[in-house]
């Protein structure tokens, strides 16, 4: 099957379909070892094509990040042995990206998508301390000496967490819906913490990390980040 020149080197992630474009008329495209100008001119994905004389296999992938609402019930790994939907069913098709760090299954929220493995690194690092922030539901009310042990660090899986914050939002039909900001990444870490001071979680949902906020984008739909608000992570 032919299709056109952009679309296989956007779908091979060399560039942009705009970019693409530019890459072809500028002439600094090839199929087979002829250069090609024409915009609209198609070929097989079996041909040989290359920009600037190399491969497309071997042209550096265009840096993509992604911002996903990870809805509930979606597991954060790439395929899933028990067949669960996984948060590549909700990603951008062509794009070969990993999720960074993780939400358990039950929870929803923002998880970033990238193919950039240093930005990740940066991202998930403890040194940085990047913020990550909760809203939750607890079971109950706490006590003002509860909310001051999730505040001072709390002991689970036999290590004291870093200070994180707590605030009660509102209470309702005995549950209390709180905002918690932690600068870790332990696994399960603000359940754990939640039920050390007695009051578990019954939903959680992350809405922030370091400055970029999930906003109001809808459960199951992604968004490119802009690049501000990649670069903000970096700068971390
Ligand atoms: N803490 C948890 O307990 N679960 C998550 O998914 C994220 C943070």
């Amino acid at each position: 099957m032919e299709i056109r020149l952009q679309k296989i080197l956007a779908n091979a992630g060399v560039a942009s379909r705009r970019k693409a474009e530019e890459l072809i008329v500028e002439g600094r495209v090839t199929v087979n070892g002829a250069t090609i100008t024409e915009l609209g001119t198609k070929a097989k994905t079996k041909d040989e094509i290359a920009v600037d004389g190399v491969p497309i296999g071997r042209v550096p992938r265009k840096k993509t990040y992604v911002m996903l609402h990870k809805p509930e019930g979606v597991v954060t790994t790439i395929a899933d042995e028990f067949g669960r939907p996984t948060v590549m069913d909700y990603a951008p098709a062509n794009k070969r990206l990993f999720p960074v760090g993780r939400l358990d299954y039950e929870t929803s929220g923002l998880i970033f998508l990238t193919n950039d493995g240093d930005w990740a690194n940066n991202l998930t690092h403890p040194k940085h301390e990047i913020k990550k922030v909760y809203i939750a539901t607890i079971r109950g009310e706490p006590t003002e000496s509860e909310l001051r042990k999730f505040r001072e660090g709390i002991k689970i899986d036999g290590r004291l967490t870093a200070p994180a914050e707590i605030d009660i939002l509102r209470s309702k039909n005995e549950n209390t819906k709180v905002r918690i900001t932690i600068s870790e990444g332990r696994n399960r870490q603000v359940r754990k913490m939640c039920d050390e001071i007695g009051h578990p979680v019954i939903s959680l949902k992350r809405i922030a990390i370091g400055d970029v906020k999930l906003g109001d984008l809808q459960p199951g739909r992604w968004r490119y980040l802009t690049e501000g608000e990649a670069l903000c992570i970096l700068k971390k």
